[in-house]
């Protein structure tokens, strides 16, 4: 007895000890604690990747239509309609109601008479391509800084060869980095920068150990206080996360309208099979107990 004793004693040290070296070589990943559904956060994330990270990486399985549609379009719906009901409850417009309306006719819009005579001769329809079109507008001034269309795949400028040439490695397309790799992954990965004299960077990463990529984002860390700059991280994770699967932001919503559907469902169904098992049980065939 006493030696099965020592036997499972030395075991267990034994798995303890290689669990914490085990333990020890992995990576420690920071939590992202990204929310798909923040759309403010999306909106902050494709600036900055348009803007920091474009110049080397494509998203080349998305359009910048899309992202328009996505991220964008429901905000200018918004303030139309709140436009909207201000025009119906003959309220005075504010600043943002004529821009929102203006947008809406496609016409320059300047008070309330105006955009009364306005509703009376144009169509839903009308409108809802105008909306679009504003929103698309506003994706191709804000977000595209080449000579892009607004329905084009989100490539980057940079050849292979002059890529290779750079980092000795080309940097990837990033548009399934998120289902690769992680929010997690991402979210370290872009904040594990450190000095490192021997590259030729002069950076190398805690999570990627000899990454290629250079610390591109060293200005915005430095201008920034630490929070903030974790904040900015985190916008451009969720918004890499968002690419790697646009239709979560569909499939999130629609998975909770089904499951409140199969739970009134089953309250019926329940109900419905009371009501047949009331008949096997206390039947003409049976008398009730
Ligand atoms: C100057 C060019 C350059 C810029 C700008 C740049 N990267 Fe990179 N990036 C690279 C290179 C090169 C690699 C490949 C690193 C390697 O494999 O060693 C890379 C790798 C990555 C990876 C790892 C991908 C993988 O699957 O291993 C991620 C994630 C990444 N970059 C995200 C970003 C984000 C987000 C931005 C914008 C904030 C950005 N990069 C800006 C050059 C760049």
């Amino acid at each position: 007895m006493k030696k099965q004793l020592h036997t499972a004693l030395i075991t267990v040290a034994i798995l303890t000890f290689c669990f914490n070296v085990f333990a020890a070589t992995e990576i420690r990943l920071d939590h992202a604690n990204t929310n798909i559904n923040d759309k403010k956060s999306l909106q902050r994330g494709v600036k900055l990747f348009m803007n920091y990270c474009l110049g080397c990486h494509s998203i080349q399985f998305m359009r910048y239509n899309r992202i328009g549609k996505d991220l964008f379009l429901n905000d200018v719906i918004v303030a139309y309609e709140k436009a909207k009901v201000a025009v119906l409850n003959n309220q005075p417009l504010e600043h943002s109601d004529l821009v929102a309306l203006s947008r809406a006719f496609d016409n320059k819009i300047t008070n309330l008479n105006q955009a009364k005579r306005f509703f009376a001769k144009i169509s839903e329809e009308e409108i809802e391509e105008n909306l679009i079109k504003t929103t698309d507008k506003e994706v191709r001034e804000n977000l595209i800084f080449a000579d892009e269309k607004i329905g084009s795949l989100i490539t980057s400028a940079m050849s292979v060869s002059d890529a290779n040439q750079w980092f000795g490695n080309p940097p990837p397309d990033l548009s399934l980095v998120s289902r690769s790799k992680g929010v997690d992954w991402i979210y370290t990965y872009l904040r594990g920068f450190y000095k490192d004299d021997s590259r030729v960077f002069g950076v190398n990463n805690h999570v990627l150990a000899n990454t290629s990529m250079p610390n591109i984002l060293w200005q915005l860390k430095q201008d920034k206080p630490s929070k903030e700059f974790d904040q900015d991280i985190r916008d451009i994770t969720n918004f890499l996360d968002y690419v790697g699967e646009p239709a979560k932001l569909v499939r999130f919503d629609l998975g909770i309208k089904v499951l409140g559907f199969l739970f009134i469902l089953f309250i019926f169904s329940y109900l419905l099979k009371k009501e047949y098992w009331k008949d096997v049980k206390y039947g003409k065939w049976r008398a009730k107990d």
